[in-house]
């Protein structure tokens, strides 16, 4: 590590305006009081817990830590002052107030005089999970929500479904979770269990105080053998088929001709619905390479209409843009490579995109040829490449107007603890985080990574597994 001063500019995702002055700063210390109005005295707890190991910072009335809301503000935009008396944090709401914590918190103790204003680029700030390959319980989810807001990710996309298994529980279908969720399932059948709808609901609230929207995934019409394992009536012979605890995709398909299927699944998606107080429901639609291209139309042409119907936007990987979309549909772009007139198309009749291209976001990607966890289908993924791209340039047809925001998923295949999910997430989750709240104009990768080297000794102290990539001076 480089002993250097801390500057107020040291933040991950770097903010939209830092205004320093050099001779003023703050050091915070035990006994130094947090005031908040009282639509925010769980921010204010929130920052005193966090700093609680080594300071005690009562939260009560005139704080010289005052955290202020102001309505003036966009809902996630916050504004930091820091004098040699005081540090005045306004947010335009809790939200923004808490996305300010994180500065202070990655400032601290001893803060640097100045001031800074930010607000994010996107809307949409997402890290994804794959629960269905190799299950993590809901206490290592909050775990790992604790780590992504650090760097203000805002949505937590749960890969809730696939072939290999079935993770929550769904009312009247008790065996998706008794047959798919159970002993032997996940990749290398080493990934067992399933969230209850209590569990759920848990991990949502947990998220929702820490500003972060939880987006349920259930895959279909592909990805769908832990389906048909629990419920041979939904093949299209109403054979059973065998558990597949194999890496393989696009083999199966709900069977659009059915009407057992679409009874089926306005079951699930109400369920999910009904326990997701987000605005979002992910229905997959991506690999469904045995379901011929009429009846995938067929399918989501029933399908996309049922999260308006319980109240969210449908999401779906971009193969669903070949479909009509509903208005409020969101398309979740993830190729490697080339033009995506569809997703052009769609961008073009108003549909937003996320941008989650997997030679740069996909988290699951190997690092670089010796990586020991991950696949290479997308190429090595350094952590260079996860930030020096921009998402507005990324496809003909797709800019900045067209874009709710970006999406860094992690795929569970190769993963079998959470060491192995924080290895892969760490350093390049930050990066990615950066590209979706940061002006593009002021990222630089030479700046990032300088300011990401400060991380490793944190993340030494707090026991966060990550990458030590040779790109960055640790
Ligand atoms: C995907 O990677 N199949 C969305």
């Amino acid at each position: 590590m480089r002993a250097q001063t801390k500057q107020l500019s040291d933040v991950i995702p770097l903010p939209a305006s830092v205004r320093p002055v050099p001779a003023a700063s703050f050091t915070i210390v035990s006994g130094t009081a947090v005031s908040a109005p009282p639509s925010a005295t769980a921010v204010a707890a929130h920052l005193a817990a966090h700093l609680a190991a080594k300071w005690d910072l009562p939260v009560g009335e005139g704080g010289a830590i005052r955290l202020v809301e102001d309505s003036g503000l966009p809902a996630e935009a916050y504004r930091l002052e820091i004098t040699s008396e005081s540090v005045t944090l306004t947010g335009g709401t809790a939200q923004g107030l808490f996305w300010g914590v994180q500065t202070l918190l990655q400032l601290g103790p001893e803060l640097p005089g100045g001031v800074i204003e930010d607000a994010p680029r996107y809307a949409y700030r997402g890290a994804m999970l794959d629960l269905a390959r190799h299950f993590f319980t809901a206490d290592e989810v909050k775990a790992h929500i604790d780590l992504l807001v650090q760097f203000k990710i805002n949505h937590l996309h749960l890969h809730l479904t696939d072939d290999q298994g079935w993770r929550l529980e769904i009312p009247g279908w008790p065996l998706l979770t008794e047959v798919s969720g159970g002993e032997g399932t996940g990749v290398d059948g080493t990934g067992p269990g399933f969230l209850t709808l209590a569990e759920y609901a848990d991990v949502v609230a947990y998220a929702a105080e820490r500003f972060v929207t939880i987006v349920p995934e259930i895959d279909m019409p592909g990805h769908v053998n832990a389906v048909q394992l629990a419920y041979p009536e939904l093949t299209a012979d109403g054979q059973p088929v065998s558990q597949r605890t194999d890496a393989e995709v696009g083999y199966s398909s709900l069977v659009a001709g059915k009407e057992e299927t679409y009874a089926f699944v306005e079951d699930v998606i109400k369920a999910v619905c009904d326990v997701t107080p987000g605005p979002y429901l992910h229905i997959g639609g991506d690999e469904c390479h045995s379901t011929p291209p009429e009846d995938y139309r067929t399918f989501l042409a029933r399908v996309l209409p049922l999260p308006g119907k319980y109240g969210k936007r449908a999401i779906g990987w971009h193969e669903i843009a070949a479909a009509d979309l509903p208005e409020t549909a969101v398309v979740q772009y993830w190729r490697i490579e080339g033009d995506a007139p569809d997703v052009a198309r769609a961008a073009a009749a108003g549909r937003q995109v996320i941008m989650a291209p997997a030679d740069r976001t996909y988290l699951d990607m190997k690092y670089d040829p010796d990586t020991r966890l991950g696949l290479d289908w997308a190429g090595h993924v350094s952590v260079r490449r996860s930030y020096d791209w921009d998402p507005a340039d990324r496809l003909p047809g797709v800019g900045e107007q067209a874009l709710l925001g970006v999406e860094a998923p992690l795929w569970s295949e190769t993963l079998r603890s959470v060491a192995d999910l924080q290895y892969l997430t760490f350093p390049r989750l930050p990066a990615i985080a950066e590209v979706a709240w940061s002006p593009r104009a002021a990222r630089n990768w030479e700046s990032f990574r300088t300011r990401l080297a400060a991380f490793g000794p944190r993340w030494e102290a707090t026991g966060v597994t990550f990458h030590r990539s040779p790109e960055i001076d640790w």
